[in-house]
């Protein structure tokens, strides 16, 4: 969903902080994404290969890139030259340095527009936002307020569809769908109650995918009642899904009714994050702006009292409430050293690790104008203050990073943004 608003602000740049060094992650096949693992006892891990099979090693003989090498030795050797070494790290500069090296030790490249492939894109799809994640060895893009130029006469309309991805981050796979809502993606669950006049139709505004294990991932949706004449909508709750791979779409599958009522804070539809054993959901709320929530990836994710929440102005304390916070809550919250205090993330944005950084990456637009990067050594901070990535590149709106396509240890990386439109895509490079 998208309102337009624009409010000028003045962003002033507060000076980063040490930031702590970070735990060890596991990347096998070098991507730059850290793979799905759990440390085992015995100075052994297990992760989760893109080919849905898990594979157990010895933690000391760990190293970046190391499964492509021992199971692909040729190809490695000859791939590997094209890459930086996997194991370079870039340590970014304070933010006003890093503004500065624009261009230089960092540049930001529009390289085009996000295409799909047939009857979808010749009647030309497009919509607010779309988002990627990966299950298995699919990424799935899901999508928000999407329809064909000239308005949902032409290929239909959905709140959020999900699609697979091709082999190229610049392009989805819509081969052999005519209507969009064919993929709707997150469904009202059978007791949900029905839209009452003057609403006719609920609405899901759906967070990215993440993974709970290699069948099953987990995604979010607010639900609304819309579609009055009068442009009302009316909140209704938090819905909770199990993503599976369906042949040829994902499918979302809700459990059970809602999990919470309209007063809840909206989960995840900042972004949502796999890491170590838990699922972590960032919404907009609180003192600072963002709230953090977690919980374990399993099926606790379908009870609302499973949900911890990172106490505001705290580094580390985690507060399991019982139910999920009211939106308008203060006791929740992360911490920046952005100036006051304050992300200046509006709505919807990415969660990331970056190898490269070796850091976890936030990347979200202010007020559509601005697309705003920060970094933490853990996925709930302490974070960076902001590093300024686009400045007033038209209307901007929803960044979502696509870090499943970077092949270079996360030296590079791609993201898009809406909205009301086709989707600009933008290419990052780090050179620290
Ligand atoms: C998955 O890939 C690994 C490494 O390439 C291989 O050893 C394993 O047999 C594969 N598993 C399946 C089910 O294809
Ligand atoms: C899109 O998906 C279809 C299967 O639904 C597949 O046959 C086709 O090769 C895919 N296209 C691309 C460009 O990946
Ligand atoms: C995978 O996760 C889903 C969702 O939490 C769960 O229902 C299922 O039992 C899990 N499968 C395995 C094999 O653990
Ligand atoms: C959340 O807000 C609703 C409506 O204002 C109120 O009834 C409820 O008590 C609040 N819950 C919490 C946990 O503050
Ligand atoms: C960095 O430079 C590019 C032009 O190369 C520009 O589009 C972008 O807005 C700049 N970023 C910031 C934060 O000024």
């Amino acid at each position: 969903m998208h309102s337009h608003s624009l409010i000028l602000i003045l962003f002033s740049l507060s000076f980063l902080t040490a930031l702590a060094t970070s735990d060890k992650r596991y990347d096998l096949d070098g991507n730059g994404t850290p793979d799905l693992c759990t440390t085992n006892s015995g100075g052994t891990a297990s992760c989760l290969l893109s080919n849905g099979s898990w594979t157990t090693f010895e933690t000391s003989a760990y190293h970046s890139g190391m499964l492509a090498i021992s199971t692909k030795a040729t190809a490695a050797a000859t791939s590997s030259a094209k890459h930086a070494s996997p194991q370079a790290t870039g340590i970014l500069p304070d933010p006003a340095t890093f503004k500065r090296d624009n261009g230089t030790k960092w540049s930001i490249k529009y390289v085009g527009n996000l295409a799909f492939t047939d009857t979808l894109q010749a009647k030309r799809l497009e919509g607010d936002k779309c988002r990627s994640g990966k299950l298995g060895n699919k990424v799935i893009w899901n999508c928000g307020d999407m329809e064909c130029k000239g308005g949902w006469t032409v290929c239909g309309f959905s709140m959020g569809p999900a699609f697979y991805g091709t082999s190229s981050v610049m392009t989805v796979n819509t081969t052999g769908i005519s209507l969009v809502q064919a993929n709707d993606f997150i469904k009202p669950w059978s007791g949900d109650p029905k839209p009452v006049s003057p609403q006719t139709a609920f609405g899901m505004d759906t967070s990215n995918v993440a993974v709970i294990n290699s069948t099953h991932g987990v995604a979010y949706a607010w639900e609304i009642w819309r579609g009055a004449s009068d442009g009302s909508f009316g909140n209704r709750g938090n819905a909770v899904v199990s993503v599976t791979l369906g042949a040829q779409k994902p499918i979302a599958t809700r459990r059970g009714p809602l999990l919470t009522g309209p007063h809840a804070l909206a989960l995840g539809m900042l972004a949502i994050l796999r890491d170590g054993d838990f699922i972590y959901t960032y919404s907009i709320g609180g003192p600072s702006g963002i709230i953090i929530g977690r919980v374990k990836a399993s099926d606790a994710v379908f009870s609302a009292s499973e949900y911890a929440f990172l106490k505001a102005g705290s580094e580390s304390t985690w507060v399991t409430p019982g139910t999920i916070p009211n939106a308008t809550t203060t006791a929740y919250g992360m911490t920046t050293s952005n100036s006051g205090g304050k992300f200046s993330c509006n709505v919807y944005g990415s969660v990331f690790f970056n190898a490269y950084l070796n850091r976890y990456v936030i990347i979200c637009t202010a007020f559509e104008h601005f697309t705003n990067m920060y970094i933490s050594s853990t996925p709930w901070g302490p974070w960076s203050a902001e590093y300024g990535l686009l400045n007033g590149w038209g209307v901007g709106y929803g960044s979502m990073a696509h870090p499943e396509y970077s092949t270079d240890g996360g030296k590079t990386f791609h993201f898009s943004q809406g909205p009301d439109s086709v989707f600009n895509v933008f290419k990052v490079s780090f050179d620290f």
